[in-house]
């Protein structure tokens, strides 16, 4: 495959940037566009619900490469600038506004959106973007009686502990029967439960929002059980959807995120990369979209050099980091809510230990709290496809 006359990146978040900067580094010197919607400059999302809703970071701190590093890659930056149309064969980009490029090599990087619950009202957050934490921090700022946190993912986990070491009164409603559950289990789930409940957490579990009370401004969450918890600000964290309508009829193949090949490649000469891109990870054996800072940053990589040529797979052991109260939680591997999963050192009582996740037979998935060291350990394990019980039996 001949290198391409231009590569135009859509979205200017972390695996845009990554992309970006792996084109000029692997000596790619056409022009480079890089467009995105928000009006910052390419930033860090993983502070938005710890450093930065504390209120212990300046949002400057938060900038994923200083602006004059930025300047040096010689991009079309085109900030404030939303895509709305893609076509394929005519190899077009639609702007918001009505401006039309023509392209040659796009990859695509437009990320997830936060999933909502009914219109828009006040005291009823969301976090996505920097201006999102600004909101919600101004509320938290303003001492509110009591936050009710919807959802207890990753964003209600770290948002509710966020919230409970600001010294603010807090519960925190979940549908599943344990929080993050999805992603690290039925039992792990419990642990995480346990977590928040010692911090003073009003955890209810097995329960969903039926609506909001409140003359303007909420007042009042109602659950699916009749009950109903009295509220000042409500931060809902019950999933993202990729950004994908943009794409739609542009000719890509479209299934939550934009499928891809085991390269990156969504088309010839088009990849996508990060939280928006769904590709088969041979390493798995199944197709997988990852909503986590580092595959964004790994894949962003990937997916530029497909764009000039590579071929090999992307086959990454995923791994994310999630901070809540004084415990890092580390998961690696992929896991299901059917995994095996057994403890293997230290102590769940003490909220210290590391647990491994087996499937087949085989080590699919590591998790640690505050235990980095063997994350990272089991980690290079699961790379090199070892046996469940091997890895159970291991010295780490
Ligand atoms: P995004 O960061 O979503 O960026 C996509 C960009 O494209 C956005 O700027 C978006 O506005 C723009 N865009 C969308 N549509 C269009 C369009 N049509 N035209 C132009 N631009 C468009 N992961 C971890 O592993 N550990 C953590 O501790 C952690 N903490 C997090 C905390 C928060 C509050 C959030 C929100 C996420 C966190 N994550 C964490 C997840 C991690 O930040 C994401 O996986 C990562 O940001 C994904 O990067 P991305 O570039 O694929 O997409
Ligand atoms: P999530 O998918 O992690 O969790 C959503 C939770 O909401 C699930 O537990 C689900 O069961 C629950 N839920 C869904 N509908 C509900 C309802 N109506 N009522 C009550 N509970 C309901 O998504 P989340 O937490 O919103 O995170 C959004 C994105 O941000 C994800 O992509 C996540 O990976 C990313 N993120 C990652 C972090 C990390 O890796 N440390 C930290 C913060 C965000």
């Amino acid at each position: 495959m001949s290198a391409p006359s231009s590569v135009t990146i859509v979205g200017a978040s972390l695996a845009g940037l990554r992309a970006a900067e792996t084109l000029r580094r692997d000596g790619f010197d056409g022009p480079v566009a890089l467009i995105g919607d928000e009006l910052h400059e390419p930033y860090d999302r993983p502070p938005l619900s710890k450093q930065v809703l504390a209120g212990n970071w300046a949002p400057d701190r938060i900038a994923l490469t200083p602006s004059d590093k930025l300047a040096d890659l010689d991009l079309d930056l085109r900030l404030g600038a939303r895509a709305t149309g893609f076509d394929l064969a005519d190899r077009t980009l639609r702007l918001a506004g009505g401006e039309t490029l023509e392209v040659d090599a796009v990859l695509i990087a437009t990320g997830a959106r936060c999933r909502t619950l009914g219109p828009p009202r006040e005291g009823v957050h969301v976090l996505r973007s920097l201006d999102d934490c600004l909101a919600l921090r101004a509320d938290f700022d303003a001492a509110p009686d009591r936050v009710v946190v919807v959802g207890a993912g990753f964003i209600g986990a770290e948002v509710a502990a966020t919230a409970r070491t600001r010294g603010l009164d807090v519960a925190m409603v979940e549908a599943l029967d344990a929080p993050l559950s999805r992603v690290l289990g039925p039992e792990m789930g419990e642990v995480c439960a346990a977590v928040h409940r010692d911090h003073g957490i009003d955890l209810r579990t097995g329960v969903g929002v039926e609506g909001f009370d409140g003359a303007g401004r909420v007042e009042r969450v109602r659950l699916t059980d009749g009950s109903a918890i009295d509220a000042s600000v409500v931060v809902v964290g019950i999933g993202v959807v990729p950004n994908t309508e943009w794409l739609e009829g542009s000719g890509l193949a479209l299934d939550n995120g934009v499928v891809c090949d085991a390269a990156g490649l969504a088309a010839p000469g088009v990849a996508a990369a990060g939280d928006v891109a769904r590709w088969p990870n041979r390493r798995f054996g199944y197709s997988m979209r990852v909503e986590h800072w580092d595959n964004a940053a790994a894949q962003g990589a990937h997916s530029a050099r497909a764009l000039l040529g590579a071929d090999d797979p992307y086959e990454p052991v995923p791994w994310f980091w999630s901070d809540q109260y004084d415990r890092k939680i580390q998961l690696a591997g992929h896991v299901r809510p059917d995994d095996e999963v057994k403890v293997v050192t230290g102590s769940v009582a003490e909220r210290r230990f590391a647990a491994l996740y087996g499937r087949g037979g085989r080590l699919v998935g590591a998790l640690g709290f505050n235990r980095p060291r063997h994350v990272m350990r089991y980690r290079a394990m699961i790379e090199q496809g070892a046996a469940f019980e091997e890895a159970v039996a291991a010295e780490v």
